[in-house]
């Protein structure tokens, strides 16, 4: 949007989380809250994102993200006093801007859009938005007067009265920026906190005779500030909920909404299913026409399509289309599974890749290994890839036949074809592979 942006306020203390780290980095679907409300601002595409951090922990590489700015506040003297912080990055801007608090992380760039058009069509200095609630608890009151607002009124300071106020300050504001960093000046210490309220420029421009437009928003579940782990609780909750019925809308099934998680950048093709105790973390991205779960954990994992995986832990690995995995597989670091590949029960396999048409059913350690086509691992068959020292690797070629209980110690080469008898131990030096008899 022109003329357009934004402050995000994120550098509280967060002192109800009870926490080291950063309110703002905590997740909410496996992204941190101030990601949530970035990735709501890309359609906006402002024209600034000026981020005011409380630390430079929380300074991070906002690369992926256009046009942004961190802010240092090292006192926390209140959310006044935060945006006073971004003063020298709006210097000669004339635009709007969009302020938000860092702990909502629910919002939704719809109502961010709805907000801004409307503080421009009534011509207000400043646009605030409001809920309607019904336990108003911790939330700045609005004092309404012939309907006008003319007040907001912070938890701490309300009497009894104001307290049954239902209707409240969601935190998000839109300011004619050449009103803001003025009246920010006018703003006083609140004496029982002692901190410079943000809100209190409502009452002030009220005084100037300054229009101010108040937006009621529908869905209360957009302004929940994340204050406390039990409000970050319910985030995920209402998060989880959202991110279900949009992969729902796109032709997925999903059986069980309360018994599945799904992080918040997860991908799942049309007409792929998933059944209940399934968890899909990070980037995990799964094709069209997939079966995943029960019990079924998936870490930043690409999947084909026709996928069909039970009770299973896939972590970062990339599979191809057709693939059958489980029950009870364990999939990691990085390891490939070229198209048709099966993987049985009690099978492991870390770093390695697995040829088209590959077989492991059962009872299989496979680590540092580079499989070839068609090879069919019996029962029982162990890569021994560590020597105490290093992972050295292993090499089996296409159409290989491997035998129950076999072992083979890396480095080690099974050419072409081969057919392994069951129990062997192949200690397959540089050069290739020879056969020990067993004592
Ligand atoms: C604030 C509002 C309240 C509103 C509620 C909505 C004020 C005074 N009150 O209350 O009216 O109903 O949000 O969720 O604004 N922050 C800083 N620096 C500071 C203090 C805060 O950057 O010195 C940031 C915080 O990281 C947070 C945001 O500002 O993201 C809001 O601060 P918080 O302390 O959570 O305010 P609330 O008490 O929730
Ligand atoms: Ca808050």
């Amino acid at each position: 949007m022109k003329n357009l942006s934004v402050i995000i306020l994120a550098a509280g203390h967060g002192t109800r989380m009870k926490s080291q780290r950063p309110k703002i980095l905590h997740a909410v679907a496996g992204k941190p809250m101030l990601h949530c409300i970035l990735d709501q601002l890309k359609v906006l595409n402002p024209d600034k994102v000026v981020i005011v951090v409380g630390s430079r922990d929380a300074m991070q590489n906002f690369s992926h993200y256009r046009h942004i700015k961190c802010v240092l506040q090292k006192d926390k003297k209140g959310t006044a006093h935060a945006v006073m912080q971004t003063e020298n990055e709006f210097r000669n801007y004339s635009g709007n801007i969009l302020i938000l608090n860092g702990d909502v992380p629910l919002i939704t760039e719809r109502t961010l859009k709805n907000l801004i058009t409307q503080h421009k069509s009534s011509y207000a200095v400043l646009s605030i938005l409001t809920a309607i609630v019904k336990n108003p608890f911790g939330y700045g009151r609005i004092i309404r007067k012939q309907n006008e607002v003319i007040r907001i009124v912070e938890e701490l300071d309300a009497d009894d009265h104001t307290k049954k106020i239902k209707e409240i300050n969601a935190g998000t504001y839109c300011f004619k920026s050449s009103y803001l960093f003025k009246v920010l000046r006018s703003i006083k210490k609140n004496p029982h906190k002692g901190e410079f309220y943000l809100t209190d420029a409502i009452e002030i421009l009220n005084h100037e005779g300054a229009k101010i437009h108040p937006m009621t928003i529908e869905d209360n579940d957009e302004i929940l500030g994340v204050n406390t782990r039990f409000h970050l609780a319910q985030a995920n909750m209402i998060m989880q909920r959202r991110l279900q019925k949009k992969l729902m809308d796109k032709g997925v099934t999903i059986l069980d909404t309360n018994n599945t998680y799904i992080e918040y950048d997860v991908e799942i093709g049309q007409d792929s299913i998933i059944y209940p105790f399934t968890f899909l973390y990070g980037n995990t991205r799964i094709g069209k026409n997939a079966s995943i779960g029960p019990f079924v954990q998936i870490y930043h994992t690409g999947i084909g399509d026709n996928a069909r995986i039970f009770q299973s832990t896939i972590m970062e690995s990339q599979l191809g289309d057709n693939i059958h995995i489980g029950p009870y597989a364990h999939i990691r670091d990085n390891s490939i599974l070229k198209n048709d590949a099966q993987i049985g029960n009690f099978v492991e396999i870390t770093r390695s890749n697995v040829g088209e048409n590959t077989r492991a059913y059962h009872l299989s350690y496979i680590g540092d290994t580079e499989i070839g086509k068609k090879v069919n691992f019996g029962a029982g068959i162990i890569t021994a890839n560590f020597d105490g020292v290093r992972k050295n690797k292993t090499k089996i070629e296409d159409n290989v036949f491997i035998g129950s209980s076999t072992t083979i110690i890396a480095p080690a080469v099974v050419k072409k074809g081969e057919h392994i008898k069951s129990g062997s131990i192949i200690e397959g030096g540089k050069k290739g592979i020879s056969r020990k008899k067993r004592k």
